[in-house]
């Protein structure tokens, strides 16, 4: 059995999403292993997503992409964007309680990334948590200088989920 992290973002929270959410996973067959809800100050948020130059271009990128579907181009550069998305992640994340749940089955990270949907809900298709509970977009967003509220995240990989899922809980609350 795998093991990977879901955390319901505070707009998730406030919208009264988490016991939806987590339904989802539990229809699909994956367990909950630990959970918690808690608040992060901008400190902890900053220490939990990656900081380095390839993950601040990535984010860039999702703009560049969303823009050229809707065939607009961008004043920023990638780089640019990037930048100021992890800014905004940092607010917004820490904006509110959130809810870190551990989530164990079988091949758990692929299942959960696929039951969640793509970063973008507008792209995200009817069925995931994403495109069933929200239109916002990430064009949208950075035009009003904020990420996306998205709902949810969840770890992306291996590497991630082992680090991640460390992040939040401490071997005792861990099974
Ligand atoms: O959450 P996910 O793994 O799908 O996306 P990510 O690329 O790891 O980015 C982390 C979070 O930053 C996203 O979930 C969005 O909330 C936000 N983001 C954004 O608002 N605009 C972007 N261009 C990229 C990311
Ligand atoms: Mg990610």
């Amino acid at each position: 059995m795998e093991k990977t992290l879901i955390i319901v973002k505070p707009d998730g929270v406030k919208r009264g999403l988490v016991g939806k959410i987590i339904t989802r996973f539990e229809n699909a067959g994956l367990s909950i292993s630990s959970a918690k809800m808690l608040w992060l100050d901008k400190k902890k948020v900053n220490a939990f997503y990656p900081n380095d130059k390839e993950w601040i271009l990535m984010l860039g990128k999702k703009n560049t992409e969303a823009a050229r579907l809707r065939g607009e181009k961008l004043g920023r550069s990638e780089w640019e964007h990037g930048k100021l998305v992890r800014k905004w992640l940092m607010d917004y994340t820490a904006s509110g309680p959130v809810v870190a749940v551990v989530l164990e089955g079988s091949d758990a990270i692929m299942a959960v990334r696929k039951l969640v949907g793509p970063t973008d809900c507008s792209q995200a298709t009817p069925g995931t948590i994403r495109g069933d509970f929200s239109t916002d977009s990430i064009l949208k967003a950075g035009k009003e200088k904020r990420v996306i509220y998205n709902l949810i995240h969840a770890s992306g990989n291996t590497a991630e989920a082992k680090k991640e899922i460390k992040f939040f809980f401490s071997d005792k609350e861990l099974r």
